[in-house]
């Protein structure tokens, strides 16, 4: 669905620490309704950016869950506060105002749209990447598409979005300093359950940090299992305007994430670049 042209302003009506996270609600009552893994530009409408001073551009913003409101619709945001731009969403306020550009970008497929033999999905999450997976849960349960879901979690610092994004779903959890479930990453238990009889009959999606993303995508290719990466690349327009997010396809031309994707299928990437 396209978003209305231009940046509108919407309040803040909720805003909790969520983990070592920060969870905020936004009232949008002009946008359509977004689809899993589309994303937003957010900027505040006050102290954004000093003189000459960055934050600069608005950032962007997977939305993590959505609901009706009084009027229009509730949107909920998962921020890791990482540089200037992130600390400023993390600290807003109950009343402020944010200037929204969005729902941007596609959104997940079906387990049978990605491959006529995929019964079910898995999702697969790391850290502030377990956002968008929230709604793509809640929308496929609506579809009664069987789902299971693993997350990963660096420390209980970088854990947030848990007890309040899945709380009503069985979740299978992986901790790299082992504070909870199985100590390790979240690919291993990813790797468990492909190796198990269903595997074929599952498509997996996943969100997180590069080098899990591309843990991910390895372990489907080796199994031949779909599978749809909801990806990141420092996005300035988000609209396909600048040219700043462009990541390379296999066969050496580029796209653009925030219109071609941000969600891409597994071989539609060659490798996805980590450090
Ligand atoms: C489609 C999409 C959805 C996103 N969803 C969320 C979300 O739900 N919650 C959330 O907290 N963050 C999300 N992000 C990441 C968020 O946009 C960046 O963390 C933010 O732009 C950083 O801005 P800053 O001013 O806080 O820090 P900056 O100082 O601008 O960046 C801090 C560091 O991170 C690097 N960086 C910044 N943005 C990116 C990026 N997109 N990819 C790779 N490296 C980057 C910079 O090079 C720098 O080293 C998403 C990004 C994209 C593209
Ligand atoms: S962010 Fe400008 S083209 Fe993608």
């Amino acid at each position: 669905m396209n978003a209305p042209f231009g940046r509108r302003r919407c309040e803040v009506s909720e805003v909790r620490d969520s983990g070592g996270y920060r969870l905020f609600s936004l009232l949008d009552r002009e946008g359509p309704e977004p689809l899993p893994g589309q994303f937003y530009m957010l900027a505040t409408v006050d102290r954004w950016a000093g003189q000459g001073e960055r934050p600069f551009l608005p950032r962007a913003i997977s939305v993590a869950e959505t609901g009706p409101a009084a009027t229009g619709s509730r949107l909920d945001f998962l921020i890791e506060g990482i540089g200037p731009g992130t600390d400023r969403l993390c600290g807003l306020q109950v009343g402020e105002e944010v200037w929204v550009n969005g729902p941007l970008g596609n959104s997940f497929l079906t387990p049978r749209e990605l491959t006529p033999g995929a019964a079910g999905a898995i999702l697969v999450g790391g850290g502030i990447g377990i956002a968008p997976l929230a709604l793509l849960r809640r929308s496929f349960g609506e579809r009664n598409i069987p789902t299971r879901v693993l997350l990963g979690f660096r420390d209980q610092a970088h854990s947030g979005g848990l007890d309040d994004l899945f709380r009503c779903c069985e979740v299978g959890l992986a901790s790299e300093d082992g504070h909870v479930g199985h100590r390790g990453y979240v690919t291993d238990l990813l790797a468990a359950m492909l190796a198990g009889d269903d595997a074929g009959s599952a498509a997996v999606y996943s969100c997180g940090p590069p080098a899990m993303l591309e843990a991910v995508r390895a372990l489907c290719a080796e199994r031949d299992v779909a599978c749809e990466l909801a990806m990141e690349s420092p996005m300035a327009c988000g609209y396909g305007a600048c040219f700043g997010c462009a990541v390379p396809r296999p066969d050496g031309t580029y796209m653009r994430l925030c219109v071609d994707g941000p969600v891409v299928r597994g071989e539609q990437v060659a490798e996805v670049a980590h450090a």
